[in-house]
């Protein structure tokens, strides 16, 4: 019961992950270098943000006319209807705003409105936003962000991590342009990975390989947290997390094709297949193992299975996605790996109880055909052979 209510909190306390202004203006200048139109006379909704917080807002209303943004909406959630509670005090921006209520300010999200110069100084930006509460706390799925949902062009935003999964569907039932950040992990999920695999959503232009830095509203003692989880720089404590973009707006980087060499050459001159004369074969599935992107046979006609982190280099006209195989019971694709493991001494009795197991010359357990998963990969067919 204690443990459960930790992990509660914790998942109630990602939620309340802010993102960086340097990490939206990277991706987002890389839809616009493909398509610089791609927001003209566009509505963009930000939900689930908080602009006293956020840098969505921010970003997108300081780039408001070079952008040429049609109308810029973003909503909060109300601090009474958050998973994690914190201590919440209004800015001194709201109390001193004549529409400021302190109880709506705790139970009513609001809505921030940009659509043109209010204060006559000659440019469009953060200091013109128009905001008044909602009616309801701006839970993305009450009747009322439900509509500002269907108005908009682009919606754009950091979820609540507990709740991504009805975010992306929320999303794509009302069958919207988006550009939102996910755990990496979400894309095994069964609801997530059809929509790669289909070309109908794709990873942004971040690299998977760089696990994000997150703004926290409190201050964090890294002491008190795991060392992978935080990071320090200049001073300041950022909360970590494997994350990336995902979204179905179009960028350069999907279109580059991997420059890749023959299976001949990778086995040759690939430092990376060293020692192997040829490519694994999975026992069970007619594929061969890709241990690394880079690896990738640039003339293998069949399936192959390639690390997660291939979906960042994806290109729709080079490769197309067959499955994934992730456990023994995901989509239709039901491969399961069977392969040999290494690990260190420190394992020995979790192996001996598992069965059978033997000790090479360096200490090391070695078990053969272990009827278990070991490989999360990609299945992946070259398009052009
Ligand atoms: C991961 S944070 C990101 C905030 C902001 N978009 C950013 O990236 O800086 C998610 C935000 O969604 C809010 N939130 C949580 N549940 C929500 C819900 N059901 N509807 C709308 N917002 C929600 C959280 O309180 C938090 O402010």
């Amino acid at each position: 019961m204690a443990n459960s209510n930790l992990t509660e909190a914790k998942r109630a306390k990602n939620d309340e992950f802010y993102t960086q202004y340097h990490d939206i203006e990277k991706e987002i200048t890389a839809y616009l270098d493909y398509n610089p139109d791609v927001f003209r006379g566009k509505t963009i909704l930000l939900p689930c943000d908080d602009p006293e917080w956020s840098n969505f807002t921010r970003f997108f209303a300081q780039n408001f006319q070079r952008f040429g943004i049609k109308k810029l909406v973003s909503t909060s959630y109300a601090p009474e209807s958050k998973k994690y509670k914190g201590d919440y005090q209004p800015s001194f921006f709201e109390i001193n705003a004549p529409q400021y209520d302190e109880d709506k300010t705790k139970q009513n999200g609001k809505i921030f409105i940009l659509t043109h110069d209010k204060t006559g100084d000659g440019k469009v930006d953060v200091d013109d936003l128009d905001w008044r509460y909602l009616e309801g706390d701006g839970d993305f799925r009450s009747e009322e962000v439900i509509k500002l949902r269907d108005e908009a062009d682009i919606i754009i935003t950091n979820p609540p991590f507990s709740l991504f999964r009805e975010f992306l569907a929320w999303l794509v039932e009302a069958n919207k342009l988006f550009v939102i950040i996910g755990n990496k992990n979400a894309i095994t999920y069964k609801e997530v990975f059809p929509l790669l695999k289909e070309n109908k959503m794709w990873v942004g232009t971040t690299s998977f390989n760089k696990d994000m830095l997150f703004i926290s509203k409190e201050k964090i003692d890294p002491t008190t947290l795991p060392s992978s989880a935080t990071r320090t720089v200049d001073g300041v404590v950022y909360l970590r997390s494997p994350s990336i973009w995902l979204t179905n707006l179009d960028h350069g980087r999907r279109h580059e094709p991997l420059k890749l060499m023959s299976m001949e050459e990778n086995l040759k001159f690939n430092k990376k297949m060293k020692g192997k004369d040829k490519y694994d074969k999975y026992d069970n599935y007619d594929a061969i193992e890709v241990p690394f992107t880079d690896a990738i046979p640039l003339d293998y006609e069949g399936v192959m299975g390639v690390p997660i982190s291939f979906l960042d280099k994806y290109c729709p006209e080079q490769f197309e996605i067959v499955g994934m195989c992730e456990n023994e019971d995901l989509y239709s694709l039901k491969t399961k790996v069977y392969t040999t493991i290494e690990c260190k001494q420190a394992y020995i009795d979790k192996f001996k109880k598992k069965g059978t197991y033997d000790l090479n010359a360096s200490g090391v357990v070695i078990r053969e055909g272990l009827k278990e998963k070991v490989y999360q990969r990609v299945l992946i067919k070259n398009k052009n052979l």
